[in-house]
């Protein structure tokens, strides 16, 4: 006698463990899968009759007339921007034959886009699941239907092929966002009403500002709160307790386009469009303190910024400004001398210079200290360095919210007390410069190329 293939074993069971695991696995498979769009346009999401469990609300159903070309889903964090986007690609797929994905990186398209938790693979109807070939960065649906894989990091890989509808995932936040626009528009098929979707947190950019503006956008913006009951309350609580109550909180939670502070000395263009990743090396780094002193109140921060400069250009590499005691911002910042192997500190010592020095030096701070006598008014200091911002020269090499939130916010006029870590970042900027230009007197090469 032989035993019947693995499949067909559940035929010998009872009756009864046939049914629990029949049940088990109906479960399993409701639990994975269940439609997003419900029959009533104006749902809250909600659940109601059959429609047992959460699903699309309002603000996420595609537009309703016949004339848009972009969705902009410009909303807070968690709001269910990805999960739109990919839900909105799975049912253009019954229709579209080409579709273009793109992300920010190679990395983003495979783990955000496709296998994240709201991912195109993660959130496929079980009959209409695409078959995935990574080599090719490409989805083929049942149907025929086939997506392409784009990283904004290539923006020339978007020229070329033709697409009915493209998806972007946070595209606000894309260094070539401007490249990557131009070529896909390029590669629309116009003639026959292309659709494009960007679901992405709102970044003060002049393509988020013109993408606005244009009469074929039709922006949707909710806040986290809208999704509260799809977060996980760890998520939920992580981003609310970090942003809520702040400036930066209404555009991070509430997905509102911040625009700039009347009369702050920067603007968030100035800084946005200006970043640029790690360079190799540095000519020069310099550490900048800016100590909570005595002639401050004892709750200020104490400003740390770390600046390099190669040539003509400066970057912005830490923030580890904070409440620190004296020994405390000693010790913060002697760890970043060493971690970027700096070339000096420059110390603000307007108020009693041998207590900045002697801490420093207390706290077992050997290399070179710069000391910073601030005689001229914070903004008239400050100007040169925002001048600077002005023409392109200084780079933030990652995202420092507090000290942008602080550079852009901080109006003279107002406040003539200049925010700590604006302070030390001016320090930063203005000693490197001061270098450069000594050196650039000594050398006769240099002499040479000025006319
Ligand atoms: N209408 C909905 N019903 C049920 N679950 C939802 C709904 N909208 C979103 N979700 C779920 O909420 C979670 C967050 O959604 P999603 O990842 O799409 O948000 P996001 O706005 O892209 O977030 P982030 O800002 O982190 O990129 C996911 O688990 C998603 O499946
Ligand atoms: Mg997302
Ligand atoms: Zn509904």
């Amino acid at each position: 006698m032989t035993s019947p293939p693995a499949t067909d074993a559940y035929r010998t069971w009872s009756p009864a463990a046939q049914e629990k695991a029949l049940q088990a696995l109906r479960e399993r498979t409701t639990k994975e899968w269940r439609p997003f769009y419900c029959p009533d346009p104006v749902c809250d999401g909600n659940p109601h009759g059959e429609w047992e469990w959460n699903h699309a609300r309002a603000d996420q159903r595609p537009p309703t007339d016949n004339d848009w070309l972009v969705w902009l889903l410009m909303s807070g964090r968690g709001t269910g921007k990805t999960r739109t986007g990919t839900e909105f690609v799975h049912r253009a797929t019954k229709k579209l034959p080409r579709i273009a994905l793109v992300a920010g990186t190679s990395t983003d398209a495979r783990e955000v886009m496709l296998e994240g938790e709201s991912g195109i693979l993660s959130i496929a109807p079980p009959d209409h699941r695409p078959f995935y070939e990574p080599s090719k960065k490409r989805l083929t649906w049942p149907n025929g239907s086939v997506a392409t894989l784009y990283s904004a990091e290539e923006p020339d890989r978007l020229r070329g092929p033709e697409h009915y509808l493209a998806w972007l995932d946070e595209p606000a936040h894309w260094p070539l966002v401007q490249e990557c626009w131009d070529n896909l528009l390029f590669g629309l098929r116009l003639g026959s009403r292309p659709r494009i979707i960007c679901t992405t947190t709102p970044k003060s950019r002049p393509w988020m500002k013109e993408l606005i503006a244009d009469s074929r956008t039709r922006k949707v913006s909710v806040s986290t709160y809208a999704n509260l009951a799809n977060l996980s309350p760890v998520f939920a609580e992580r981003v609310i307790g970090r942003y809520e109550g702040t400036r930066l909180g209404r555009q991070e939670l509430h997905g509102e386009l911040l625009t700039d502070v009347e009369g702050a000395l920067w603007s968030w263009e100035m800084i946005e469009e200006n970043r640029e990743p790690l360079p190799d090396s540095f000519d020069r780094v310099i550490v900048a303190i800016d100590p909570a002193g005595s002639a401050k109140k004892s709750a200020d921060e104490t400003g740390i910024i770390v600046a390099g400069s190669v040539g003509n250009e400066c970057y912005i590499l830490e923030d580890r400004s904070g409440h620190y005691s004296p020994h405390g911002w000693a010790k913060a910042a002697e760890s970043c001398y060493h971690r970027w192997d700096a070339d000096a500190y420059v110390a603000e010592v307007n108020f009693g210079a041998d207590m900045v020095i002697s801490n420093m030096r207390a706290s077992g701070i050997e290399g070179r200290i710069i000391e910073q006598r601030s005689a001229r008014g914070k903004e008239l200091r400050a100007e040169p360095v925002v001048g600077m911002y002005e023409q392109g020269k200084i780079h933030h090499t990652e995202t420092f919210e507090t000290l942008e939130a602080q550079q852009t916010e901080w109006v003279p006029s107002e406040s003539r007390n200049s925010p700590d870590r604006v302070d030390a970042l001016v320090f930063a900027v203005t000693e490197l410069q001061k270098r450069r230009q000594k050196a650039g007197m000594a050398n006769p090469a240099n002499l040479r190329s000025v006319s």
